[in-house]
């Protein structure tokens, strides 16, 4: 397995790993990823993937793959809250993770966290997420690069009638970025 930068040719494995979450939904899963009803069209996930990538290659975002035989088998993206010249939020990056189901428990996010936090420490100052109250794997998975739970939403998500709360977790990179400079 290695970790990677995201290449444009990856879109079709990445779809297959978001789309199998509807089927793990589907199956009564415990999965940690907000859903929309419905599985988003292969049209509005194009519109997405180009819309995302742009501003990765731009360098606005940190998007980092791990591929296993030739395939993606997991996704960790930090996109910049405020990607708009002047912000004062420019130097926060949000953080998203998915590993396939299939490898799950093989320290692919673990390796995924790895290579994003470190390109993330060249542009960002903060990095944030949401993870929902109950995923205690993900939460304990966090704590050990550094984040600490900084918020409580209760209620945050509707699913099935059933509600789950989400925590917030913050990484501060004390040193402020070294690299690149904010955007
Ligand atoms: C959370 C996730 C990204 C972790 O990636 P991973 O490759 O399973 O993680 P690693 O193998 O490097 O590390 C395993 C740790 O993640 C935890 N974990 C969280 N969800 C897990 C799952 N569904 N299966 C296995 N491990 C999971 C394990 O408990 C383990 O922590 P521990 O060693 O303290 O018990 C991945 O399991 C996943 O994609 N889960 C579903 C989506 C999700 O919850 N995303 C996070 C949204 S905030």
């Amino acid at each position: 397995m290695k970790v990677r930068d995201v290449e444009w040719s990856d879109f079709p494995d990445l779809l297959d790993i978001y789309y199998h979450l509807y089927d793990e939904r589907a199956q009564g899963d415990p999965i940690g990823i907000t859903l929309f009803s419905e599985r988003p069209s292969h049209a509005d996930e194009i519109d997405w993937f180009a819309r995302a990538y742009a501003r990765f290659e731009r360098g606005v975002d940190v998007w980092s793959v791990a591929e296993s035989d030739a395939r993606v088998v997991g996704n960790c993206t930090i996109q910049r809250l405020a990607p708009v010249a002047g912000s004062e939020q420019a130097h926060i990056g949000i953080l998203g993770i998915l590993v396939h189901h299939s490898h799950r428990g093989q320290g692919v996010g673990t390796a995924l966290l790895t290579h994003a936090l470190a390109a993330a420490r060249r542009r960002f100052e903060v990095v944030r997420l949401s993870v929902f109250s109950i995923n205690t794997g993900a939460r304990r998975l966090y704590e050990r690069f550094g984040f600490v739970t900084t918020g409580h939403s209760p209620r945050a998500v509707k699913r099935d009638g059933a509600y789950l709360d989400e925590e917030e977790m913050t990484l501060v990179f004390e040193s402020g970025p070294t690299g690149a400079a904010n955007a």
